[in-house]
């Protein structure tokens, strides 16, 4: 399925660990889609080496950079600049972490040292890759910037941690960035609030195999699948959307503004 509503359209794509990722989907979709694109992902996640594949497979070059560490988030800006020989028109920012959630803390027995590296994964960075665009003047007008969150940042879902505070961070960033981003050189920045998602990063948390169930009941349309948010995540890069931005969008299927289904109210029947 291509429409070629991504042509000439140049993207980084942050966060393609394994073929489960959100992000690997959404660079196989946007390759689809005409844009071309630089892959980019943690050292240490890149020595599993499967995003090698993924980079043959779109014709991409994969630039290494920890999304904590400005100094190479400067050098991916500058060198995906050189390879697409001119600014760029979308960035995903795929990224999560919780050292807490994967160490077993508990939310009220936090290591806060695990807990600021956390947020600087999965929230500050967001800043950082936006903070080094903006110096680096790297954005077309009209560019797209997304990140990925999830409805715990506005509900609580108790196993889900730290990271629920550091999902309101990012949309706090989304949103606060946005204004600025908008103004200085009219570049949108949105984050899309995903269904619970199979991937390495969603099924550390605890509990998630049933948690993804309910929700899927909980879900008029069903949970939104990986390629579905891709598809999204498509949309929301493409000029059909140039006027959205500083929202946090949700991708869900009617999860956020339902409060019970039929289904779930049926198994507390007598
Ligand atoms: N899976 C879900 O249920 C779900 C639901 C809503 C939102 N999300 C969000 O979607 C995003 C992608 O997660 P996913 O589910 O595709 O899982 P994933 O594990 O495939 O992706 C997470 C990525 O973050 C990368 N990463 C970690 N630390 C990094 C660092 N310091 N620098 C650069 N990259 C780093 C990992 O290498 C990995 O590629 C995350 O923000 C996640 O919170 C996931």
């Amino acid at each position: 399925m291509s429409n070629g509503l991504l042509k000439g359209k140049k993207g980084i794509i942050f966060g393609a660990l394994n073929n489960q990722s959100i992000a690997w989907k959404v660079a196989e979709r946007a390759h689809e889609e005409g844009a071309q694109l630089v892959l980019t992902n943690a050292p240490i996640a890149m020595r599993m080496g499967e995003i090698n594949a993924l980079g043959e497979k779109t014709g991409a070059p994969i630039i290494p950079a920890d999304a904590t560490n400005v100094d190479e988030l400067n050098n991916l800006i500058q060198k995906s600049m050189e390879h697409f020989g001119g600014k760029i028109d979308f960035i995903l920012h795929s990224i999560g972490m919780s050292m807490n959630v994967r160490k077993g803390k508990h939310y009220t027995d936090q290591n806060y040292d695990f807990t600021m590296k956390g947020l600087d994964v999965s929230a500050l960075s967001f800043h950082k890759v936006l903070q080094s665009a903006m110096k680096a003047d790297a954005m077309n007008d009209w560019g797209s910037i997304l990140a990925l969150s999830y409805i715990a940042a506005q509900r609580v879902f108790p196993d889900y941690n730290d990271m629920a505070d550091n999902k309101s961070y990012l949309e706090s960033i989304a949103r606060s960035f946005g204004y600025h981003y908008g103004v200085a050189k009219k570049v949108r920045v949105n984050t899309i609030s995903q269904s619970p998602t199979m991937t390495t990063a969603g099924s550390g948390v605890k509990g998630f195999n049933e948690f993804i169930n309910f929700s899927e009941k909980m879900s008029p349309l069903g949970n939104a699948s990986a390629l579905d948010c891709a598809n999204y995540c498509i949309v929301m890069f493409s000029d059909l959307t140039k006027y959205v931005t500083m929202q946090n969008l949700f991708h869900d299927g009617g999860f956020s503004n339902t409060g019970v289904t039929q289904e779930v109210i049926e198994k507390f029947g007598q």
